[in-house]
């Protein structure tokens, strides 16, 4: 018998697939007082996730539903098992990551703001956009967006979302480059150390890598002036990835675009400069969130508890304490 900590509020239904050895044990989120656990599931990246934990007796594995453990690993007791959420987010987030690069091409952001403004105008009225810069398209017809086609794609973070990225991106034709922490063949992954050498040659930067020490800041002034003129950064990884004040004089020098999903300082708050930096898509960090998602999240931790209690190796351990 394996007893499993979950959410109070935690719908029956997600519990169905929960071998019959896991006994369920809902915990308040105000617990008043000690409660026994051996396989804790996180609520999802919850403020008083480290508070709740600190209510909880006998954790052997604490099993995070999101992909980056940053906001966990810091206060988690190293005598305890981390398991992350990779793979649960593939689809939500890759999909997420399709949908900025199209859109911001496609300056859906800005043709939503013209409507808004009941406005018929294109692109090229705007002195805001990269397109009034001349081509043989001038003196022919208006250019009013971008095509994805032809682009080169940099994918910083060739992990699990990366390849889900990748997969999704193969029906446009693009050219995919793609950097993890170390270099690797068939697919070629560049090391991170050739970063450098790589943004010249992007149209598309997705940053798709977990926060860490060495993560922190990966894009500052000095990559984001490597990258292309017009060039679109696209950041669904964490905010401080990329050095917010950087971007920002980026975006207002009409250098750069972006497509953000995190930020720092999140929330984001009322009057931050990058509200209103031009060619900036924002969304509020709901890159992975779907209602599907939260299906494929309890399949997982259902599996993770079977062979926890089969004595098998759990899969995603990010730092294994050995139980
Ligand atoms: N916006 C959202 O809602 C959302 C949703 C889900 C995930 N995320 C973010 O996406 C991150 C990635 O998720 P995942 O499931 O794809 O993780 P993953 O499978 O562990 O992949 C992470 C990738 O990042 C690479 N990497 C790690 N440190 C690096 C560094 N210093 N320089 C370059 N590359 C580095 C790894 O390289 P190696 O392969 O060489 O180790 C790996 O390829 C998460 O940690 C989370 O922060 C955001």
């Amino acid at each position: 018998m394996v007893r499993v900590g979950v959410d109070e509020k935690l719908s029956e239904e997600l519990l169905v697939g929960f071998p019959p050895g896991a006994e369920i044990v809902r915990i308040p989120r105000k617990p008043s007082g000690v409660v026994d656990v051996d396989f804790w599931i996180l609520p999802f990246a919850r403020r008083d996730a480290e508070e709740g934990f600190s209510h909880l007796r006998g954790v052997k594995v604490v099993q995070s539903m999101m992909a980056g453990v940053d906001w966990i690993a810091p206060w988690l007791p190293k005598d305890v098992v981390l398991c992350d959420g990779r793979g649960i987010h593939d689809i939500s987030a890759s999909e997420w990551v399709l949908t900025a690069i199209l859109a911001s091409l496609k300056r859906f952001p800005l043709y939503r703001d013209m409507q808004g403004r009941q406005e018929w105008r294109g692109q090229a009225a705007e002195t805001a956009g990269f397109l009034n810069e001349g081509g043989v398209q001038v003196g022919q017809y208006r250019v009013l967006g971008d095509d994805l086609a032809v682009k080169t794609v940099l994918i910083v973070g060739y992990g699990s979302i990366g390849a889900a990225i990748e997969a999704r991106l193969a029906a446009f034709g693009v050219t995919v480059l793609r950097v993890a922490r170390s270099a690797r063949s068939n697919p070629a992954v560049f090391a991170v150390g050739e970063l450098d050498r790589l943004l010249p040659e992007a149209d598309v930067v997705v940053a798709i890598v977990p926060l860490t020490a060495e993560t922190r800041g990966l894009f500052g002034a000095k990559q984001l002036g490597l990258m292309k003129h017009g060039a679109l950064l696209v950041n669904a990884a964490r905010g401080p990835v990329v050095e917010t004040d950087a971007l920002v004089e980026a975006l207002e020098q009409h250098r750069l675009r972006a497509a953000l999903d995190v930020t720092d300082p999140e929330p984001l708050p009322a009057g931050h400069p990058l509200w209103s930096a031009p060619n900036c898509l924002i969304t509020p960090h709901i890159g992975g969130s779907t209602p599907e998602f939260i299906y494929r999240a309890f399949r997982f931790g259902a599996d993770q508890v079977r062979r926890f209690l089969a004595g098998e190796p759990l899969e995603n351990v990010v730092s294994d304490a050995g139980y």
